[in-house]
């Protein structure tokens, strides 16, 4: 969304549509749970290439500088650890659970689709293994 745009709107859902979806908070927890019996999902077949396709060109240690695109310092996705570090962060800014889906990242370039997301909040509440 255009930053231009976003007192507008906040002032129209304010006004008017404050309960419907798509207002209120950018971010917040999407209330995912870990399946029972555990998730299929891994750092392996899931986690790693999904930051890779869609994170780390901004989100990396190996990024410093302009190069990062203002990612903010120490919110680094390019190891598991980094990952799980930042856990709840990412849940509320990239994922999607019964609560709320989350867009606000990646800032642009391809978007994860809805599934990825929800898929994305599985893995992190399983506690990303
Ligand atoms: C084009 C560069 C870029 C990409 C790609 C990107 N981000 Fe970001 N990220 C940013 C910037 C810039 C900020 C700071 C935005 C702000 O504070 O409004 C940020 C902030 C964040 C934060 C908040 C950190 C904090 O300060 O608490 C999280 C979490 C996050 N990004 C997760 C992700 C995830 C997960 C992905 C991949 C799905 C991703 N980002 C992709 C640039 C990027």
């Amino acid at each position: 969304m255009s930053k231009h745009f976003r007192p507008l709107l906040a002032a129209l859902c304010g006004a008017t549509v404050l309960m419907l979806a798509g207002c209120g908070e950018d971010t917040g927890p999407t209330g995912a749970t870990c399946p029972t019996g555990g998730t299929q999902l891994s750092y392996e077949n899931f986690g790693k290439p999904f930051a890779d396709q869609y994170c780390t060109r901004c989100h990396s240690t190996t990024l410093s500088g302009a190069a990062r695109q203002d990612a903010p310092a120490g919110h680094d996705y390019n190891t598991a650890s980094g990952i799980r570090a930042d856990a709840k962060n990412i849940d509320a800014w990239a994922g999607s659970g019964p609560d709320r889906t989350n867009t606000e990242m990646p800032e642009n370039g391809t978007k994860p689709t809805d599934d990825e997301r929800k898929k994305l909040s599985e893995w992190l509440a399983c506690g990303a293994p």
